[in-house]
């Protein structure tokens, strides 16, 4: 049973749909490809497997085209598609877009998927899989997809010691002491899960990186997972720590302007090279919570980056430099520091260099405004990333989708250009021109048997991956996908977990952070609330320097008469947050200090409606468990049961949330909770 979870949105199992079945074995029987590399046979493979299942039947792959093959092919191996398909109809859809196109070919019907490359043919061969999963019409396709965003990455926060910084399922998949002699099946699943989605790259090691992973036995390792990921159009990267050429090199010192240093470097990359020569490149997080850095040597960011992308670049590496900065010293507003610090250096790095964003400016939490440096470096290409494991929005425990999140993010208007300057379009480089761009998920995977923990935390990886490959896509879409495949068909299943499933990340906005209140977690592990927590080390990390409040109010007030961190954005973007009456509600207490009594749009006072959203979000996990309740008679009972009972864990810390937030904010507020509600004790 276990194996329904392990399984993701790859299932296959035979469709359950007496008619619809019978459509597609006639629409397919057998499978035409030229798998003459091992991405095509990856595709071929996994297109037999899928439809076998699928179908309940053989579908063998063969020579001969009949009616009902499924044709696969680059226009070498199939030079009629010239004629099929004209040149710029091909060009655009680069080197791992695809086309799937009912055809006649030798006077049979025939499906033909193809590409200019084997990744387009890959992708393709998935894309048609997916089709049938989630039960589509195959009589007359005519599908042309490419890929909007160039790297499309999950970033593992993995220790060495396979501890997951930030992990809530288990441990680490990489199972080092055993690489590179064993190879263990996940590796292969975790392949094909990802080129399923289009993901095209994995960072396998934690930002807060160990400089061993660079050593030669370690890299080692490092290419056997190469070796396993190079037929899924996947490639590794590493984190670089910066001080490695002193830990590892024996050099006394890693400053990125001295000649032996950038020597080391280069001679890492042509070490790493020799063994994968696909080698992605490095992912940095430098003179960041410790982290050492160029700064350690009186240099910027871009002498850093660029001195790693220059060491790359030979070999076609590039380099993602993280902007999630903030000094050892207490600054006056941490929300200000990364745009201080990045956008002078506009124009300073190297071509093969991204700057990798966080979605917000603060630290993926419930709820953020769009990051500020969207937009504002038009001469950089901006990387976004995305939080997959849910740090601050209830680990592995609680169900929160986060597709709505991404989508806010990514519609947002940054106001840089006057009409193309989306975060969306600055993320795809579409609104500077920039041939490089990528987006990139924390990722929510470990050792436990269903990869995420939380049944529905596989759909988190799910969607970056969509989002990546097509952030045109709704998060509607995405989740009704995503659910057709992973557990039912069943118009009632879907409807419900989509609409569960859609309104999860506002409901837990509601029970945590509502109104724009943001970082009030638990201290450390960021679980539970604690907005009353002052003892931290540094002013900047305790939750009443978020939400400041006191006898007057609540919220920052980071317009002109307070942190002026507004003045970042665009100044039609400062206009939808400067005034407290104007400013969305969603986003209120990040941008203004308001009155307890101050009246809101609704007619509502700030502490009556701040009482409303923390009692309403412990209503609606209520809903959501009756929702779930009602569905057992679709789906496996462990999974289940499984989701059952986190939902149950949720409603109590929904409550506990409610609760504590309610009580602490009241020690100031000095006011009852609204009429109706209960008062917590
Ligand atoms: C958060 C997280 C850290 C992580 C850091 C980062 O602050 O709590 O564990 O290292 O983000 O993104 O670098």
């Amino acid at each position: 049973i276990a194996e329904d979870g392990y399984r993701l949105w790859l299932r296959y199992n035979t469709i359950d749909n007496a008619t619809l079945l019978q459509q597609y074995r006639l629409q397919i029987t057998s499978i035409n490809c030229a798998a003459d590399n091992d991405i095509l046979k990856a595709a071929q493979q996994e297109l037999q497997t899928g439809l076998s299942g699928l179908l309940g039947r053989e579908i063998p792959a063969q020579k001969a085209v009949t009616n009902g093959t499924i044709l696969m092919g680059l226009p070498t191996h199939l030079p009629f598609i010239h004629q099929l398909v004209d040149d710029t109809a091909l060009a655009r859809l680069g080197e791992e877009g695809f086309i799937i196109r009912t055809i006649r070919h030798e006077g049979k019907n025939v499906t033909l998927i193809t590409g200019n490359k084997e990744a387009g043919i890959l992708y393709g061969a998935f894309h048609f899989l997916r089709l049938l999963q989630t039960q589509q019409p195959i009589t007359s396709l005519n599908i042309s997809s490419a890929p909007k965003i160039h790297l499309r990455l999950l970033n593992h926060w993995d220790n060495l010691n396979r501890t997951v910084e930030r992990g809530y399922a288990g441990c680490s998949i990489w199972d080092w002491q055993r690489l590179p002699g064993y190879i263990d099946q996940r590796y292969l699943d975790y392949a094909r899960a990802n080129a399923s989605i289009g993901i095209n790259g994995t960072v396998l090691t934690n930002v807060n990186a160990n400089a061993m992973i660079l050593t030669a036995p370690w890299l080692q390792k490092v290419a056997a997972l190469a070796r396993v990921f190079r037929p899924y159009n996947i490639k590794v990267y590493l984190t670089a720590r910066f001080s490695a050429p002193v830990e590892i090199g024996k050099l006394k010192t890693a400053d990125p302007l001295n000649d032996q240093v950038q020597k080391w470097w280069k001679d890492k990359a042509d070490e790493i090279y020799r063994l994968i020569p696909d080698f992605g490149g490095f992912l940095v997080k430098a003179n960041s919570e410790g982290q050492p850095g160029p700064q350690s040597y009186q240099r910027t960011h871009a002498d850093g980056a660029n001195m790693l992308a220059d060491a790359v670049a030979p070999h076609g590496g590039i380099v993602m430099w993280r902007a999630f900065v903030y000094s050892s010293e207490s600054p006056e507003d941490r929300f200000k520091q990364a745009y201080n610090e990045f956008k002078p250096l506009d124009g300073q790095f190297r071509k093969n260099v991204l700057i990798q964003v966080k979605n917000g400016p603060i630290d993926f939490q419930p709820r953020e405004p769009f990051h500020p440096l969207f937009g504002a470096m038009p001469q950089t290409p901006l990387m976004m990333e995305y939080q997959l494991t849910q740090e601050y929005t209830g680990f592995a425990t609680h169900l929160v989708y986060l597709g709505p999140l991404f989508k806010e993010i990514l519609n947002a208007d940054t106001h840089a250009k006057s009409n193309n300057s989306s975060v969306a379009q600055i993320v795809e480089g579409t609104a500077d021109n920039h041939t490089l761009s990528g987006m990139a998920g924390v990722s929510n995977i470990g050792s436990d048997i269903n990869w995420t923990g939380h049944p529905f935390g596989q759909a988190n990886w799910y969607t970056l991956g969509r989002l990546a490959w097509d952030n045109t896509l709704t998060a509607q879409q995405i989740a009704n996908e995503w659910i057709r495949q992973t557990f039912s068909n069943k118009q009632a299943f879907v409807d419900t977990v989509q609409k569960l499933m859609l309104a999860s990340r506002e409901i837990m906005v509601n029970y945590m952070t509502p109104l724009g209140l943001h970082h009030i977690m638990g201290y450390g592990h960021h679980y539970g609330p604690a907005p009353w927590y002052n003892k931290a080390p540094r002013a900047d990390w305790n939750p009443v320097y978020f939400h400041k409040a006191d006898s007057i109010g609540i919220g920052f007030n980071r317009t002109a008469t307070g942190s002026n961190a507004l003045a970042q954005y665009q100044p039609a973007v400062q206009q939808q947050f400067e005034h407290m009456a104007t400013c969305p509600e969603q986003f209120l207490l990040w941008f203004h200090h308001v009155p307890w009594n101050y009246k809101l749009q609704s007619g509502k006072t700030l502490w009556e409606t701040l009482c409303i959203k923390y009692y309403s979000g412990v209503d609606s996990v209520r809903w959501m468990q009756r929702s779930w309740n009602g569905l057992q008679r679709f789906i496996d009972e462990e999974r289940f049961k499984q989701v059952q009972q986190l939902l149950a864990i949720q409603e109590q810390e929904a409550v506990w949330w409610r609760n504590a937030c309610v009580l602490y904010f009241q020690t100031f507020s000095n006011k009852p909770v609204p009429a109706g509600y209960e008062q917590p004790d």
